[in-house]
């Protein structure tokens, strides 16, 4: 895809796929958009999928399968014990990660909550380059504290910084030292980094994280979920790995960490996730904990057909016109609507296109949700749905404030190989309405609120009725278009 050059105008992503099976998508009037996410409690994780559009909620799960992925998922062979499809799977693992002990699990923050109740205790301390809401919801959980080691450049919006995942190495030894080695229970590195934009690490940046865990003997555990695009951004922006194959890449990342997990809803595009490792000590204790939560050693709750699945999906993601696909179409998406003048995070990141809405919707204050807010309208003026990755999706303290978070972001995920470039046009046309009649859009307040990860099924209002004001502007500009 990146090395197809045009003769006329510019140059735009170009599949190296096709299309052989496809799905009818519904684009409903804005008056049945607005009931929609009345009923939805302004959440758009509580729509319907009738009422939706494009789904850039998440590229978790939704990725299109390839043609071999479902032919293989036909010969799975099925067994609570001794599958045919889990010794697949085992190998493939061992081929690309080097890993020789892998253990299955449902999904990857399953992996979460085996990896965190097997290493974490009370009062250790978690440092990773950034959380994710789940990895961070299972260390706490056990009695532990997560520490962000990032550097300056990663919660800039806009910035040339092609690796802002990366962690702060000065930052990390001074932890570690203030604190004392023993009370590291491990460190994790995320891949892609997903709550500040689907922002890489660099390949140099692993390697000094690695010097440091050896000196001070600590673990190094990797997410890997979002690895296909940080690949492709590795390959693509580190002057070493310009030659090197994905192949290559993949094993040079592995052999640093020394336990690697991953949900296959991303990295495979497939269901499922697991872990693998090359020490029996740390496989050993975890072992227990995955019959206990997930299933027997060879399935992990998994079904036989997405381990099929995941085998493929695994072995494609080394191919580099698979892995560019996602980060090729963000940039696309990004730079159209840069030249709009519409906030966004730069560069452009793997998982998505990221607005900042912070900026956009800048009267709204943070106690108001502002990103929640734009998913919300968003929604209602387009029918996409996107999700908040702001305040919304940040938990309370002990003593019920707000935790106000870092970025306020309108996430628009994208699902590899399902939209085609005219809906990603769409979805541009139509974030770029909304931002030149953002000052109509104001805050939300819950109405239900659950404790834990209350942004998944919380339930919210407007403040005011701004909702109604936005739908009249839509008629005026759009007439009787959906
Ligand atoms: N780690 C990262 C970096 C993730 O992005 C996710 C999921 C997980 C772990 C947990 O994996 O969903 O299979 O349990 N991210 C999804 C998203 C939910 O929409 O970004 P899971």
């Amino acid at each position: 895809m990146s090395h197809v050059k045009f003769y006329y105008g510019d140059s735009v992503p170009l599949e190296m796929h096709k299309a052989r099976i496809v799905q009818k998508i519904n684009l409903q009037p804005i008056e049945r958009r607005l009931v929609a996410i009345e009923e939805a409690g302004y959440n758009t994780f509580l729509l319907k999928n009738s009422d939706i559009f494009m789904d850039m909620l998440t590229d978790s799960g939704v990725n299109a399968m390839s043609d071999r992925q479902q032919a293989a998922m036909l010969e799975a062979d099925d067994s609570y014990a001794g599958s045919g499809t889990f010794t697949k799977l085992h190998n493939k693992i061992k081929e690309i990660f080097g890993k020789e002990y892998f253990l299955p699990a449902h999904q990857g923050r399953a992996c979460e909550n085996i990896i965190s109740k097997s290493f974490v205790k009370k009062g250790t301390i978690v440092p990773m380059n950034y959380h994710f809401t789940t990895s961070k919801a299972h260390v706490v959980l056990n009695g532990g504290v997560v520490e962000e080691i990032f550097t300056e450049e990663a919660l800039k919006i806009k910035s040339d910084q092609p690796f802002k995942g990366n962690m702060d190495i000065p930052k990390l030894r001074e932890l570690i030292q203030k604190q004392g080695q023993e009370k590291i229970a491990f460190i994790r590195l995320e891949a892609g980094t997903n709550l500040i934009g689907g922002q890489p690490h660099s390949l140099e940046n692993m390697e000094e994280i690695r010097k440091v865990c050896d000196e001070f003997g600590i673990m190094l555990v990797y997410d890997a979920s979002l690895l296909a695009d940080n690949l492709y951004f590795i390959k693509n922006r580190e002057e070493k790995c310009k030659n090197m194959s994905i192949n290559q890449i993949t094993r040079k990342l592995a052999d640093l960490a020394d336990i690697i997990y991953f949900s296959a809803r991303k990295l495979g595009c497939a269901r499922g996730g697991g872990i693998c490792t090359n020490s029996k000590e740390a496989y050993l204790k975890m072992r227990e904990l995955v019959t206990l939560y997930e299933g027997f050693l060879t399935y992990g709750g998994m079904s036989v057909r997405e381990m099929e699945a995941i085998v493929i999906g695994l072995e494609e993601t080394m191919d580099e016109n698979m892995v560019n696909q996602g980060p090729q179409f963000i940039e696309f998406m990004v730079n159209e609507l840069q030249k709009k003048g519409v906030p966004v995070v730069t560069p452009a990141g793997g998982l998505g296109c990221h607005i900042n809405a912070m900026e956009f919707v800048d009267h709204i204050p943070q106690e108001q949700y502002p990103a929640g807010a734009l998913a919300a309208a968003y929604y209602l003026v387009s029918g996409v749905r996107g999700m908040e990755r702001g305040t919304m999706s940040e938990q309370r303290d002990e003593d019920g404030n707000e935790t106000l978070s870092h970025m306020e972001l309108l996430r628009l995920a994208m699902p590899r190989r399902v939209y085609s470039l005219s809906h990603v046009k769409y979805a541009i046309d139509r974030i770029v309405w909304l931002y030149e009649n953002r000052h109509l859009i104001e805050g939300l307040k819950f109405v239900e609120e659950p404790s834990v990860l209350r942004f998944f099924f919380g339930k919210l209002i407007t403040t005011s009725n701004w909702q109604n004001k936005l739908v009249e502007k839509f008629r005026q500009d759009f007439g009787d278009s959906l």
